[in-house]
């Protein structure tokens, strides 16, 4: 009997593991079905029981679903545990679960389905999709874009036949330095600044210059996985440092002479917390001590809603160790693939043949029409408009999750486009309720489908769900959060007694 039952575990493990290999590898697509457990039983030849376990498991670990009378289908998302125990079976080092001592990287990239910019994959069946980082679409500056536009072609003369910079147009570089002053504290010649193609570009800008394999690249923990895979892709060593409520714990960098360290100090991403001053000094004193470089991703600062800014880290650093990166992909649209590094002036000419190497430049009329617009005050005021129209977004948010949920735990909710929801006991988890979300309709979504990334324990981050509110009417998000509870109202945790209504805020 207990021989028995040992061999039924066991093959019941490997039906489950050979399926699992097939999702994750890609063998089997998201939203395949699954043969029913009958079915497959006499295909491999098991117990039927066997194949009911087997999917079972599966179902538990989310690889798979289940349509009551319709069938078994492929789950939408790989859980992210995945990612770093079930490919590389990782042991957790010093610094938890470190993803370049995992599985190969083009594994584990691939594993990672949604790298901030690929679509989402549900977006067409959702109603209401909280995914992050989207600018409104209505308030895209559509006039004076067509404007500026039709203006720079009819006196192109040879901006379109002729090899630019490949630093950028002047005329941009000398507006985004004019602008740069002002808005984020940060006096920087027009010859430091190079234009990329978003973040995204200025990433492997960076890490072609700055990172040889080995290096130490210190990240924040969580950080954003559009960063973290560039960096460590070209063979630096990624060191998770922890956020807490000031921002990266300077105190537990390590002395690492040389290294780089990448950080989001306006609003931490993911988490959304805006590094204090006296944290910024200690990063900056740190970086003077060991040689090292900071990169600076200012991505959403344009929108702060409680305070003011601080000034950006560039503008604090009198020893020349910050790159700092700007985008235009959250106040205007990521569809420009328009953003700009400032750089040490000493790195500017090396990043200036660099970026002659990769793409020679980017396209002269959208840079050409950016010029315009920022130099004729128009980008401004665009920003002002916008900034109202987000913080009517954000504040819905907030009213709808506390009408819904009781009194909330959020973070980051003071700038940016996205906020982090911390979740109450006795609801599930961030993948379970990102799974029941998604199949209702609506996107929210836990930190590795947010574009983050956590080094931990596979859990740890678990408790947390990221909402990008920008791209969304106030009607869409109260919409969206309500339908949201009553989808957890019928949630039950595994494990777990049945939730009750008013432990997330309904009626019983
Ligand atoms: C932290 C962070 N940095 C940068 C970006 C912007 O990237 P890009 O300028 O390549 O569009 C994003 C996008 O959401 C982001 O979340």
């Amino acid at each position: 009997m207990i021989v028995g039952g040992v061999q039924k575990t066991t093959l019941q493990i490997q039906v489950f593991e050979q399926i699992r290999a097939m999702i994750i590898d890609g063998r089997l697509r998201a939203g395949s079905p699954l043969p029913a457990t009958r079915e497959l039983s006499a295909q491999m030849g098991i117990s039927r029981n066997t194949a009911i376990l087997a999917y079972e498991r599966l179902s538990a670990e989310g690889y798979i679903y289940t349509r009551p009378h319709v069938g078994t289908f492929v789950a939408a998302e790989i859980p992210e545990e995945t990612f770093f125990t079930s490919i590389g079976e990782t042991e957790p080092g010093e610094h938890g679960h470190d993803p370049a001592h995992g599985a190969d990287f083009t594994t584990r990239l691939m594993a990672c389905s949604r790298v901030h910019s690929l679509r989402n994959p549900h977006r067409k069946r959702l109603t209401v999709d909280f995914w992050v980082g989207r600018p409104d679409p209505g308030s895209f500056p559509v006039k004076a874009w067509s404007k500026h536009i039709w203006k720079r072609l009819q006196r192109s003369g040879t901006g379109l036949t002729e090899y630019g910079d490949p630093a950028g147009f002047i005329e941009l570089r000398q507006a985004i330095s004019d602008h740069l002053g002002p808005a984020r504290g940060i006096i920087a010649d027009p010859e430091q600044i190079i234009i990329v193609g978003g973040c995204q570009d200025g990433f492997n800008l960076i890490s072609r210059l700055l990172i040889e394999p080995g290096d130490t690249v210190v990240v924040e923990n969580p950080c954003y996985q559009g960063a973290a895979f560039v960096l460590e892709g070209f063979g630096g060593v990624l060191h998770p440092v922890a956020v807490d409520k000031e921002g990266i714990d300077v105190a537990s960098l390590p002395e690492a002479p040389g290294a780089l360290v990448y950080v989001t100090p306006s609003h931490q991403y993911p988490m959304g917390v805006t590094m204090t001053l006296p944290r910024r000094l200690a990063l900056l004193s740190w970086a003077n001590r060991n040689d090292a470089y900071i990169i600076e991703d200012d991505y959403d600062s344009d929108f702060r809603f409680t305070g003011s800014p601080l000034t950006a880290l560039k503008g604090l650093d009198r020893g020349n160790r910050v790159l700092y990166m700007g985008t235009f992909s959250k106040c205007m649209g990521p569809g420009l693939r328009l953003g700009f590094l400032v750089l040490p002036p000493h790195l500017a000419d090396p990043a200036r043949r660099m970026k002659a190497l990769m793409n020679n430049g980017h396209s002269w009329l959208e840079q050409a029409a950016m010029a315009d617009f920022m130099l004729e005050g128009g980008y401004r005021r665009h920003l002002r408009r916008v900034r109202q129209i987000y913080l009517e977004r954000r504040d819905a948010l907030l009213a709808s999750l506390e009408q819904h949920f009781g009194p909330c735990n959020v973070s980051g909710e003071d700038a940016g486009m996205h906020l982090v929801w911390s979740i109450a006991e006795g609801l599930p988890d961030a993948s379970e309720i990102e799974r029941r979300a998604l199949e209702n309709g609506i996107g929210v979504y836990a930190f590795f489908s947010g574009a983050a990334l956590h080094f931990g324990p596979a859990r740890a981050d678990q408790r947390h769900l990221v909402l990008g509110y920008a791209a969304l009417t106030p009607r869409e998000i109260k919409a969206g959060i309500s339908r949201l509870a009553s989808v957890l109202r019928a949630a039950t945790p595994a494990g777990s007694r049945p939730l009750r209504p008013e432990q997330i805020g309904g009626r019983s």
